[in-house]
C-alpha cells in the first residue's frame, strides 16, 4: 500500500471502515445504526482493552510484534482508558462497535503499532472474549450480593427463631410454624442459586481468545498466556465453537430467572403479610410508596415492583434461546443481540438483590397478629392426630376422629384447645390433660424438633449453621 493511500490516520478520513477495502459505496446510513452496537457494547470497553493488552503481550513474547510496539500499545491504551473513565472518550456510530472504536483511537493516538494490535485475532473472538470477561465480574458481584441477603434473612431468623405465624398449604391455614423457619426456607433457595452462579462461572472462564475469526491463526500464538494474563481456568479446545458459543450466557440468564423467581414468592409473601387483612409485618416506610388519591394508603411498592421485575429476566432468558436457536456455525451476527439481554439480567438482579438485603433488614414481624392468625383453623388438628397415634389409635383411625373433633370445636366458635376434656373424652377415651399443651402452638411447633424441622432450637441450630457457612466464605 502506497503511503498516499494509508490515510487512516488522517483526521479527514477517521469514519473510513476498518473493513471497507473491497467494498464500492458507504453503508446506508439507517443500516449502519441497525447494525451498530456501539451504543450498548460500550459497557465492556474496560474488559476489551484488558483483552487487547493480553493479546498484545502475547504477540510480543512470541515475537509476532516488536517490544516497542507492546509498549506504544500499552500506552495508548492507558490513555484510552483514562478517557472512557472520565467520559472524554468520543464514542463514534460510524464505527460499529466498541471493539472498532477503541481500536480506531488506539491508532489515531500511536499510529502502526495500533494497526498491528488485530493481527491473529478477530472481532468474533475478541467480542466472545469481552463478553467472558465482562459477566465473569458481574457474576461475582451478584454472589457477594446474593450472600448479603443469606445473611439479612439468616439475622431476621435468629431474632424471631421462636415467634410463630401460621403456615400454609393452598393459601389455608395448616400448621404453625416459626417465622425464623420460614425465612430460612428462602436462606435454602439462595444457597441453591448461589451454588447455580459459582458452577457456571467456570464455564464462563474459558478463553476464546486465539479462535480467530473461526478457524484459528497462522500465527505462533500461545492461548494459554493469555489465558492466563485473563485469568481464565481454561482454553476453548475449539475455535469454531469458541467463537459461536453463548450457552455460558444463556446459563446466566437462567439462574439469573431462578434467583428472581425466588425474590417474586418472597415478593408475594411480603405484599399478602403487609395487608390489613394480614397484618403479619411492617416494612420501613422507605421501601413503600402513597397513594396520589388514597391519603391513608401505604403501598408495598418495592416488592411489587420485584415481582413484575421477574418477567422481564425471564424474558432475557427467552431472547437469548431464542435468538441462539438454530444458528449454523460459526459466528453470526445475531449474537450481537446477546448483550442486552445479558446486561438487562444483571441489572435487574443487581438492583433487585440491593433493594431486598435493605428491606429485608427492616421487615418488622407482628407477633400478635400472626400469633391470632395461626389459632384460626385448627392448625394443631395433626398434633392431635399424632398424639392419638402415640396412644396406640392407628393413623387412619386417629384422623377420623380429629376430623369429627374439628367439627365440635367449629359449631362451638372455639379451638381446639378449648374444647373441655370431657368433649375431646367423648372422641377418644384415649385422650387425657395432657393432649393441652400438645394442642398449643407452642407445643406443635416445639414438637418438630428434627433436622429441617420449624421448632425453635432447630431454628438456631440452623442459624449457627448459616453462621458457619458465611465464616468459611470470608
Ligand atoms: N459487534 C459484534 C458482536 O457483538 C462484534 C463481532 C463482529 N464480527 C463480525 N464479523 N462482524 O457480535
Amino acid at each position: 500500500m502506497s503511503q498516499a493511500q494509508d490515510n487512516s490516520n488522517d483526521p479527514l478520513h477517521a469514519k473510513k471502515k476498518a473493513w471497507s477495502g473491497r467494498f464500492s459505496e458507504p453503508v446506508d446510513a439507517f443500516v449502519l445504526r441497525y447494525t451498530a452496537s456501539v451504543d450498548f457494547d460500550k459497557r465492556m470497553a474496560l474488559v476489551d482493552i484488558d483483552g487487547s493488552v493480553a493479546h498484545a503481550t502475547m504477540l510480543a513474547k512470541v515475537g509476532v510484534i516488536s517490544e516497542q510496539d507492546l509498549a506504544d500499545i500499552k500506552r495508548g491504551m492507558a490513555q484510552i482508558r483514562e478517557e472512557i473513565q472520565t467520559g472524554k472518550f468520543e464514542w463514534q456510530l460510524e464505527l460499529e462497535d466498541v471493539h472498532l472504536n477503541i481500536e480506531a483511537r488506539l491508532t489515531a493516538l500511536i499510529g502502526d503499532a495500533g494497526k498491528r494490535l488485530h493481527t491473529g485475532r478477530s472481532r468474533n473472538d475478541q467480542v466472545a472474549t469481552d463478553i467472558r470477561l465482562y459477566l465473569r465480574g458481574e457474576i461475582d458481584e451478584i454472589i457477594r450480593r446474593v450472600e448479603h441477603l443469606q445473611e439479612v434473612l439468616v439475622a431476621q431468623a435468629e431474632k424471631n427463631y421462636n415467634v410463630i405465624m401460621p403456615g400454609f398449604t393452598h393459601m389455608q391455614v395448616a400448621q404453625p410454624v416459626t417465622f425464623g423457619h420460614h425465612m430460612l426456607a428462602y436462606v435454602e433457595m439462595l444457597e441453591r442459586d448461589h451454588a447455580r452462579l459459582i458452577d457456571l462461572r467456570h464455564r464462563v472462564n474459558s478463553s476464546p481468545l486465539g479462535a480467530a475469526a473461526l478457524a484459528g491463526t497462522t500465527y505462533p500464538i500461545d492461548r494459554e498466556y493469555t489465558a492466563k494474563l485473563l485469568g481464565f481456568e481454561t482454553v476453548a479446545q475449539n475455535s469454531l465453537d469458541a467463537v459461536s458459543d453463548r450457552d455460558f450466557a444463556i446459563e446466566f440468564c437462567a439462574a439469573a430467572s431462578l434467583i428472581m423467581a425466588h425474590i417474586s414468592r418472597l415478593s408475594e409473601e411480603l405484599v399478602i403479610w403487609m395487608s390489613q387483612r394480614f397484618g403479619f409485618i411492617k416494612l420501613p416506610d422507605r421501601f413503600t410508596t402513597g397513594s396520589s388519591i388514597m391519603p391513608q394508603k401505604k403501598n408495598p411498592d418495592v416488592p411489587e415492583t420485584a415481582r413484575g421485575k421477574s418477567g422481564r429476566v425471564y424474558g432475557d432468558l427467552m431472547s437469548m434461546l431464542t435468538l441462539m436457536k438454530g444458528t449454523p456455525l460459526a459466528y453470526n451476527k445475531d449474537f450481537q443481540e446477546d448483550k442486552e439481554p445479558v446486561f438487562d439480567a444483571i441489572d435487574t438482579v443487581k438492583d433487585t438483590l440491593r433493594a431486598f438485603c435493605d428491606m429485608m433488614a427492616g421487615v418488622e414481624p407482628q407477633p400478635e397478629a400472626m400469633h391470632q392468625a395461626a389459632q384460626m383453623g385448627f392448625p394443631t388438628a395433626t398434633d392431635l392426630a399424632d398424639y392419638l397415634v402415640r396412644h396406640g389409635v392407628p393413623f387412619r383411625t386417629a384422623h377420623d376422629i380429629v376430623g369429627q373433633t374439628v367439627r365440635a370445636a367449629a359449631e362451638r366458635k372455639c379451638g381446639l384447645e378449648e374444647l373441655p376434656l370431657e368433649v375431646l373424652q367423648s372422641f377418644c377415651d384415649k385422650i387425657e390433660a395432657d393432649v393441652y399443651p400438645v394442642l398449643s402452638l407452642e407445643g406443635s411447633v416445639k414438637a418438630r424438633n428434627h433436622v429441617g424441622g420449624t421448632a425453635p432450637n432447630q431454628v438456631l441450630a440452623q442459624v449457627k449453621r448459616w453462621e458457619e457457612i458465611f465464616n468459611s466464605r470470608k
